[in-house]
């Protein structure tokens, strides 16, 4: 079957980093910058920033997305310190990462709770962006597919295949978060592959379609290259997003 090309998309999370006047001058810059690209855009800044940054969004003559970091699995109430996805959406956002790895280790999220959260974010009209990836032990062992797959499971098991045509999926090996060191575009398309064959055995049609982008250690320089393996339809980009020439130059490398 010969699929259209998906539409490559690129992310930027910002993670915990920033300010109101970071949030501001980075979203303008990068707004300023986008005539070019071909990729659709994301930010994904902290939520403190997300209006600010909505904003600027606003204004920006090429359409840019929003998304939040995370959700809580409760539409609202006694929960401290958590954020709903409807007030995500109320906020301007049309996107929401679940399951990052940091959201994993820190807050010891298990594949049942991204599962929920997925669940969430789509009853809240929000597009989830599923975070996927092993840790280095973990590829050692040579347990690569067997983690991924699980944790891509769990969510089929509770959402149903169908609910990957309004999703993105992200493979994020732990050990290249941050570290400098990316995955080889060997070593990422095989993981994509696997990914895109288990949605493809439950539906051909949706394993054909659904994005599936690749996240750790995208940079400017070698982003062309992992970016045109066969089943890597974008980057979801860290470090290299605080800066509005390294997020664009990305992008670019994208179109
Ligand atoms: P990195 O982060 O680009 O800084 O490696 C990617 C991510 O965690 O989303």
């Amino acid at each position: 079957m010969t699929v259209e090309k998906r539409r490559i998309l690129v992310a930027g999370n910002w993670k915990m980093n920033g300010s109101v006047e970071m949030a501001s001058a980075l979203t303008q810059a990068i707004g300023d910058g986008v005539s070019d690209v071909q990729a659709d855009l994301v930010l994904i800044p902290p939520f403190p920033y997300l209006l600010e940054v909505g904003r600027h969004i606003k204004r920006s003559p090429h359409p840019i997305g929003l998304g939040g970091q995370d959700l809580s699995i409760h539409p609202g109430g006694a929960h401290t310190g958590d954020v709903s996805g409807g007030m995500l959406k109320d906020c301007g956002c049309q996107y929401v990462l679940v399951g990052h790895s940091e959201r994993r280790q820190d807050h010891l999220e298990t594949n049942q709770v991204v599962a929920e959260k997925f669940l969430a974010a789509q009853r809240a009209g929000l597009i989830p962006i599923l975070c996927l990836g092993e840790t280095l032990q973990e590829r050692e062992a040579g347990q690569t597919d067997q983690v991924v797959i699980s944790q891509l499971e769990a969510v089929i098991d509770a959402a149903g295949i169908a609910a990957f045509e309004q999703a993105v999926i992200a493979y994020e090996p732990v050990w290249a978060i941050g570290t400098g060191q990316t995955a080889s575009p060997e070593q990422a398309q095989a993981v994509h592959a696997s990914i895109r064959a288990r949605i493809r055995a439950s539906s051909d049609t949706i394993g054909g379609q659904v994005r599936v982008i690749y996240g750790g250690s995208v940079k400017p320089d070698n982003a062309r290259e992992i970016l045109s393996c066969e089943d890597i339809d974008g980057g979801l980009i860290g470090g290299a997003s605080l800066e509005a020439e390294s997020f664009l130059g990305i992008a670019k490398a994208a179109s």
